[in-house]
């Protein structure tokens, strides 16, 4: 079988760091892949390596059947790449950039214009063509980036961070997008996101990355089910008491303990609804006092949590203002 994408322990360390450890994932034609991570993760230096930006250190890869290290111009033909900092000409129109990639793929004047209507209507910004990029939005801008990735009719698509610093109404819009090019040309996409919603919304399949590894690899179903039920949440009076609930709990073997955070436990169990006076009961013959417990479906937060004790969004906000930030500054 033919994969879009297909690596086999691909490594990359930047001196003493190891950005990314020995991935081996393969992405089958039309499928839409996520890679979730916190910042920090990989997941840059991994789109970089297939994209032929950077070398790996080790290991190899095949986009669309072609080497990363031995065919990087084939590789090139057949991908589109939306980085994560924007590489927009901000002087230019929105035509005139995508015009210039089509002209660096060596699409003949006739293609080209067509084309650029096709990607256009795509991202729904025909009627904004022709004002310079430095007038539109941070997600104009996005969504531009996108219709200049596909200008080329790649086979699969690299978007690293696709709505990072935009706001959600915004975001919900670049989904859509996603979704119907993915559909529409048929094109296998790779994202990067430490937007647990987005790849859950998104992804018919997503790889979790920390510290430059894949902890964990399935559909975001299958993901949120293998922490084996509901997640209640119990917050406890005292802090000192988690580690003796959570070997009761454990000996009882009615949850499994997903984490520990101060004074709160989070644990999964089948039918959380009909266990919480079960799991309530045991807490008090054991003389521990419950502040308030609550339920939940799990989410992909919780499964990252499970395999790696954080959390993904710690650090979500500053790094959306930091983006805006970018954003905004380009436009002065
Ligand atoms: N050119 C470089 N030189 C040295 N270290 C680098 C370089 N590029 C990345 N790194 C390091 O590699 C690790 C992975 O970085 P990378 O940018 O791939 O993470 P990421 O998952 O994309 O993070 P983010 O969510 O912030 O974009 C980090 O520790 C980073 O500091
Ligand atoms: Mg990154």
């Amino acid at each position: 079988m033919l994969y879009a994408i297909e690596t086999q322990e691909i490594t990359k360390h930047f001196d003493e760091i190891t950005a990314v450890n020995k991935v081996s994932i393969s992405v089958k034609p039309g499928e839409l892949f996520g890679l979730l991570g916190p910042n920090g993760a990989g997941k840059t230096t991994l789109i970089h390596m297939l994209s032929t930006m950077t070398e790996p250190s080790s290991g190899s890869a095949k986009v669309w059947g072609y080497d990363v290290a031995l065919e990087p111009g084939s590789v090139r033909q057949n991908i589109g790449v939306v980085f994560q900092d924007t590489t927009l000409d901000d002087r230019l129109t929105g035509r005139e950039n995508l015009d210039l990639h089509g002209r660096l793929y060596g699409l003949d004047g006739k293609t080209r214009k067509k084309r650029i209507e096709e990607v256009l209507s795509l991202v729904e910004l025909a009627d904004r063509a022709d004002v310079i990029v430095k007038t539109y939005s941070g997600g104009m801008m996005r969504r531009l980036e996108i219709a200049r990735g596909l200008m080329h009719h790649p086979h699969v698509l690299f978007l690293d961070e696709p709505t990072l610093g935009l706001d959600p109404q915004t975001r919900l819009h670049i989904w859509e997008y996603i979704k119907k090019l993915n559909k529409e040309e048929g094109v296998s996409i790779v994202l990067t996101t430490h937007y647990m919603e987005e790849a859950d919304h998104l992804c018919n399949r997503i790889a979790i990355i920390d510290n430059g590894e894949i902890v964990a690899l399935d559909t975001p179903e299958a993901l949120k089910n293998s922490l084996g039920g509901d997640v209640i949440t119990l917050e406890l009076e005292k802090p000192d008491d988690i580690s003796r609930l959570c070997e009761i709990y454990q000996k009882n073997g009615c949850a499994n303990i997903v984490s520990k955070k101060m004074n709160e436990v989070f644990i999964t169990v089948k039918n959380g609804e009909r266990q919480i006076p079960h799991i309530l009961s045991l807490a008090s013959t054991a003389g521990i006092s419950i502040q308030s417990v609550s339920l939940r479906k799990p989410t992909l937060d919780d499964v990252f949590i499970h395999h790696t004790g954080r959390a993904i969004r710690d650090k979500e906000v500053s790094e959306i203002e930091t983006v805006g930030y970018k954003i905004r500054s380009r436009r002065k």
